[in-house]
């Protein structure tokens, strides 16, 4: 029998509760401004049944989603699971049937089909609302498309048919100007295929260009950046192969021998265009942000200094090294008039962050001003004998990191909280970057209950406006969207 005593996914505050909610009016400390209309969609995974392998990664675990519901100054709540093929076998088994996260051979002979690895997805990364549509994504599988009103999922979708490769990002990007969204495949042909392919979607849901590239090794390609002429593709460090697979490992280790990477392919461009640049060793996760300067681009992010994840360990045997797993918001620039497959880059905050940056997506693949992230402020005391649950690093703080200025504006939760990925929400009417408000939600480890913070992007040191509160502990977001009323109908 596994033991997960010590397993912080299995126990405290983030210990799986297995329930789907509804939440109608929900409790608010504060006012909620009336003019905030649409829902915050959030996507996490949670247990339902345990880990086969006691060693297996948090993001092996199942899908869930979850809105809070905004209209006229009232919010409600609703949580479910993804019903994705594996969450439906496991559920008439009755039991957990697959193995290590990505690795079909690890899974019990009635559902193991390494030929099909997407079928086997868990879908619990990020949701992406585009042309009217809501859907979650996993890198490894194909969306989900989820009913806006109900959170029922209604299944796979594959654009019609033109979407050709096995796999879809979570972090598609949506063009502000054309209503377009880039997205890519990666591991496109099957476990551990070099193929990646790049999609243009237009603003009304099909697929109109396709490119098929070959990457320079095979490795984790989580997040990708858009400008109005180029797509970005960092990765870096983690590598897998079939017979690492064959062997029943988990899908990823840690090279740090392998150089980082970022792709630059003209979005007008076909695989021959596409240009490798080369960088340290360096995990590279999250984006914020891409713009074109000229002949040059410049991309912000929160890259790690090396692997961020304890559960995929270095390939040489070597423990796993907390001391790197941190990221810092950086400023890369590519001068795509040189020769040479290098970029410059610049770390311009001192201290670590939560590498999940957000901006004003109003501004997606255009200059930016202004990078939010969650960070831990250490001059803010945290009240460790009220929350006695926590386990792990704590994010006390939202930050605006004001990339012209270099100034920083603080929004804190509070002695006992621990913020997730935050989420701006634009002022309706509003056209300024940053106008708007910073959501997200906060771990209340002295109530055991989740509380969704609403602040002022604007005045962030002013504290929240509201706080919605759950009766409970919600499950564990990875990513979230803010979905304006006039784009989605909702209930
Ligand atoms: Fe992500």
């Amino acid at each position: 029998m596994a033991d997960f005593s010590n397993d912080p996914t299995r126990t405290g505050f983030f210990a799986p509760q297995r329930f789907e909610a509804d939440v109608y009016d929900c409790e608010v400390i504060g006012k909620v401004p009336s003019d905030i209309s649409g829902a915050f969609v959030r996507v996490g995974g949670e247990w339902f049944y345990p880990p086969k392998f006691e060693d297996d990664a948090i993001l092996n675990s199942d899908g869930y989603i979850s809105m809070f519901r905004f209209r006229n100054g009232r919010v409600d709540y609703k949580g479910r699971w993804i019903r994705t093929q594996r969450f439906e076998k496991n559920l008439a088994a009755g039991r957990q049937l697959y193995g290590y996260y990505r690795n079909p051979y690890t899974d019990d002979p009635e559902v193991r089909d390494p030929a099909r690895p997407h079928l086997r997805t868990v879908s619990n990364t990020a949701p992406i609302a585009h042309a009217g549509k809501l859907f979650s994504l996993k890198e490894d599988g194909l969306p989900h498309r989820i009913d806006p009103r109900t959170l029922e999922t209604i299944g796979p979708y594959d654009f019609d048919g033109q979407w050709k490769s096995q796999t879809f990002t979570a972090h598609p990007k949506i063009d502000p100007v054309t209503g377009e969204m880039i997205a890519l495949g990666y591991q496109a042909t099957g476990l551990a295929t070099d193929d990646l392919f790049v999609y243009t979607i237009d603003a009304a849901g099909k697929v109109k260009r396709e490119v098929r590239l070959k990457v320079p090794y095979v490795s984790v390609i989580h997040d990708m950046a858009i400008t109005q002429k180029h797509v970005l593709i960092p990765f870096g460090g983690y590598v897998t192969s079939r017979e690492r697979l064959e062997s029943g490992k988990i899908h990823w280790g840690w090279d740090a021998s392998k150089p980082s990477y970022i792709g630059v392919l003209p979005r007008d461009g076909d695989a021959k265009d596409v240009r490798w640049f080369k960088g340290p060793e360096r995990c590279m996760m999250h984006v914020f942000n891409a713009y074109d300067d000229g002949r040059k681009i410049v991309l912000y992010a929160p890259f790690f200094e090396s692997n961020f994840f304890p559960f995929f360990p270095p390939i040489d045997g070597s423990p796993w090294d907390a001391s790197k797993a941190r990221a810092y918001v950086r400023r890369i620039t590519i001068d795509l008039s040189s020769r040479a497959d290098t970029w410059k880059e610049e770390i311009l905050w001192p201290f670590p962050v939560q590498d999940l940056g957000r901006v004003d997506t109003r501004f997606m693949s255009l200059e930016t001003r202004y990078g939010f992230t969650g960070y831990a402020d250490p001059e803010r005391p945290f009240d460790e004998a009220r929350a006695g649950n926590v386990r792990g690093r704590v994010t006390n703080c939202y930050g605006r990191f004001d990339f012209a200025t270099g100034r920083l504006s603080t929004y804190f939760a509070g002695p006992t909280h621990s913020l997730q990925e935050c989420c701006f929400v634009p002022r309706k009417g509003s056209r300024e970057e940053g106008d708007g408000y910073l959501i997200g939600v906060a771990s209340n480890f002295a109530e055991m209950r989740s509380e969704l913070v609403i602040a002022d992007a604007q005045r962030l040191e002013e504290g929240d406006i509201a706080r919605v509160i759950l009766p409970f502990r919600s499950s564990a977001q990875i990513h979230g969207i803010w979905v304006p009323e006039e784009e989605m109908t909702f209930a």
